[in-house]
């Protein structure tokens, strides 16, 4: 088909064509984790030497995440596989609106900031179109800690007054196990005077790689990846070289999008059990499910309805709830899925419906009844993992569908279609004139081409 490029500038005018119904078959590479790289990323800022960062995914949201640190000072210097960060300049600076709103985990810079420079001045991030999103764990978490926090005008002011600007160890008990307030208070408790013991901790993978790193530069911190963490303040933490964690959400997505095509594929590299919960419904779904080392394959001949409750980990990811209930909408059978984590994660079930699904929706919980298929549909995806579900959709259905919104996908998926158009789908990844028609992407029409891909 065409030969085109990416442009990250105009998202907002691509589309992807995708013609459904094409069977996968082959290996797709999984990228370093979007959800750790931004962690380690904001725990760069907790040292003056150099930390060296390899597998870090090519996003949009990590973009960001480097535009922020670029504003606080930081030094970035960009290899071929890895990225040097540098933070022996940062300085105090108020991180505006748009940066913080733009991208939600940059606000977790305020553990690292506080800690480092004893002050913080971030705009509140904003709710989301998942959820509203509550701060409010990592600010109580802080206030233990010895941090003294003005929210006033939707900015967050923290600074530290005691004599030495230092955190003071503390017990917490975290209310909910927050994934990111479980981050922002190990890496300010890192750099505090004594000890830290975070009761009700988030247990994600993303956790536990941001605790080896830290642990790397010299923090000494016990129990990640269980409810109870242990963090010893010390002084000085140093530079260290890390390779980021395969992402367990990208990788689901694709044996996802295997299983609704009755396809089979391997994806590697993952660490096998992150994905236990996943795995184990594609099974109890009719999955086959074989691992091996770190490649995990799956042969699929036909959907059976599971029922799906998503939970803080091990418990089913959140982030993969739209991609399951795109492939239960074509299951024989009944399912219901209940999503916990978040009040508003059910914006994939209406585009579903205008491709033929049956679904119904009462309480942050999906009725489906399975349909036999799913018919092509123009569809705009509203985030990040609803898109994903909906290219899973347009993988299915018969006809050639068209999905908006690739402002969402690129901020969490690193060559989504080339990936899969590398196994066999036919996608192609158009650039929107005008209401009514499309054009391939052309190589000269914007201003920054940041790769060249090949779709199929
Ligand atoms: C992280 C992930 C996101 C994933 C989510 C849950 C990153 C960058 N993002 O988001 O992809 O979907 O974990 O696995 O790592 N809550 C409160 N008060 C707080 C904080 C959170 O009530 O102070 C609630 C939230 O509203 C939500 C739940 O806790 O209902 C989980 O949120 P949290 O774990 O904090 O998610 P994030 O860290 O934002």
């Amino acid at each position: 088909m065409f030969c085109e490029s990416k442009n990250k500038s105009d998202l907002k005018f691509q589309n992807l064509k995708i013609i459904g119904q094409k069977k996968l078959k082959g290996n797709i590479k999984v990228s370093g984790a979007k959800n750790s790289s931004l962690v380690l990323l904001a725990a760069s800022l907790l040292t003056d030497e150099n930390l060296t960062l390899f597998n870090v995914p090519d996003l949009t949201d990590i973009e960001k995440m480097k535009h922020i640190l670029k504003t606080l000072g930081v030094q970035l210097n960009e290899k071929n596989d890895f990225l040097e960060i540098n933070s022996k300049k940062l300085h105090l600076c108020e991180l505006p609106y748009d940066l913080v709103n733009g991208l939600r985990a940059s606000f977790f810079c305020i553990g690292p900031l506080l800690t480092k420079l004893g002050e913080a001045n971030l705009a509140l991030p904003g709710g989301c179109k998942i959820g509203a999103r509550p701060i409010e764990e990592h600010i109580r978490g802080l206030k233990a800690l010895g941090a003294t926090i003005k929210i006033d005008d939707g900015a967050v002011q923290a600074t530290i007054k005691n004599k030495k600007k230092k955190l003071q160890g503390a017990n917490i008990v975290l209310n909910c196990p927050s994934v990111g307030a479980t981050e922002t208070l190990i890496m300010a408790a890192s750099l505090a005077e004594g000890q830290t013991i975070i009761e009700n901790a988030a247990r994600e993978p993303e956790i536990q790689d941001l605790c080896y790193m830290l642990n790397k530069m010299g923090a000494k911190i016990f129990g990640a990846g269980q409810s109870r963490i242990i963090i010893d303040g010390v002084k000085k933490l140093y530079g260290c070289s890390h390779k980021v964690i395969p992402d367990r959400i990208e990788a689901g997505t694709f044996l996802i999008a295997a299983a609704a095509t009755l396809s089979s594929i391997t994806v590697s590299p993952v660490i096998p059990n992150h994905l236990d919960s996943v795995l184990n419904k594609l099974k109890e779904a009719g999955s086959k499910i074989t691992i091996k080392g770190n490649s995990i394959s799956i042969n699929t001949k036909s959907i059976k309805a599971v029922n799906i409750k998503t939970a803080p980990f091990p418990g089913f990811p959140t982030d993969l709830q739209a991609p399951f209930t795109a492939l239960m909408s074509i299951a024989e059978g009944k399912s219901i899925i209940s999503e916990t984590i978040f009040e508003n994660r059910m914006n994939h079930i209406q585009p579903l419906n205008q491709m033929g699904a049956s679904i119904e929706v009462r309480d942050n919980t999906a009725f489906i009844q399975g349909v036999n298929q799913l018919r092509a549909q123009s569809i705009i995806g509203h985030d990040l993992r609803s898109s994903a579900a909906m290219i899973i959709a347009a993988l299915t259905a018969g006809g050639c569908s068209t999905i908006e919104g690739l402002e969402h996908l690129d901020r969490g998926y690193e060559d989504f279609e080339l990936k899969l158009t590398n196994i066999g789908a036919d996608i192609i990844r158009v650039l929107k004139k005008n209401n009514n028609s499309d054009s391939p992407l052309d190589l000269n029409s914007t201003s920054q081409p940041t790769k060249n891909f090949r779709a199929a």
